[in-house]
């Protein structure tokens, strides 16, 4: 399976301008499967509520779904994104994915970072797998990766590959990511954007990482970047880590008392 990311500049309240480049730059890939960055079509920074409320929208029938499904048909490809939800309860940093001019499906982000938490709700959906032709996504957002219990969650259900739209600020998860893919043996494929919006830098460094921990690509820290790769996703499902450990079934949930 060929999957990718785009990782891209962004525009701080352009959404057209945003959509109209992460589509020029999806154009160029022969991937199946893209994963975007987080609010990929609105940028991060936002001032205040109101600019949040004016670039939100509807999953799927607004804008950026809408336009991102028509693409996904033409282009047979699944896509994963990020952008700001509006919904009768409030707004949530969301994620869809669309494949093949359908709508799959959305996850809104639950572990929200700093003034995130000014302008969202914790999400409300929990973790959830979208099966796309047999393989099992498991989506997540950015700040998610900072708490174990996110990618282990999604690697316990079944998950082959995480989806993971980010807009990474802190230096920790290309790194992290290794040990993270190495304690569940799977695939994550994080799509990070870069440059800087009102005095918040981004790091760029979009990664994707296999089962065994090695780190299959990562991208710079500040160029526009599009990559692909074919890799096996059943590769995930192999929780053996030689012939006596498979580290799934050796868990000791009994002594796990975190809850
Ligand atoms: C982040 O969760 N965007 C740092």
């Amino acid at each position: 399976m060929k999957v990718g990311f785009v990782q891209m500049e962004i525009e701080i309240l352009n959404v057209k301008k945003n959509v109209d480049n992460a589509i020029k730059l999806m154009e160029k890939s022969s991937a199946e499967l893209i994963v975007l960055p987080e609010l990929f079509n609105t940028g991060y920074n936002f001032r205040n509520l109101e600019e949040v409320f004016g670039v939100s929208e509807d999953i799927p029938e607004g804008y950026t779904t809408s336009r991102l499904m028509n693409f996904s048909k033409e282009s047979k490809k699944t896509i994963v994104f990020g952008l700001a939800e509006k919904t009768e309860k409030g707004l949530f940093n969301s994620l869809a994915i669309v494949s093949k001019g359908k709508y799959i499906g959305k996850y809104r982000k639950i572990h929200l970072f700093y003034d995130e938490k000014d302008f969202f709700l914790p999400g409300d959906l929990g973790f959830m797998l979208y099966d796309i032709d047999g393989v099992k996504l498991g989506p997540m957002i950015c700040f998610d990766w900072f708490f174990p219990e996110s990618t282990r969650t999604l690697s316990l259900m079944g998950a082959d590959i995480l989806c993971h739209p980010a807009n990474l600020v802190m230096p920790y998860c290309p790194e992290a990511m290794k040990t993270i893919c190495l304690q569940n043996r799977v695939f994550v494929i994080t799509s990070n954007r870069i440059g800087e919006e009102r005095g918040l830098k981004f790091i760029g460094q979009s990664q994707i990482t296999g089962p065994d921990g090695k780190i299959i690509f990562r991208a710079s820290e500040n160029k526009q970047e599009i990559y692909e790769v074919d890799i096996d996703p059943t590769k995930s499902r192999d929780k053996n880590l030689n012939a006596k450990n498979n580290i799934f079934n050796d868990r000791k949930p009994e002594f796990y008392k975190i809850v």
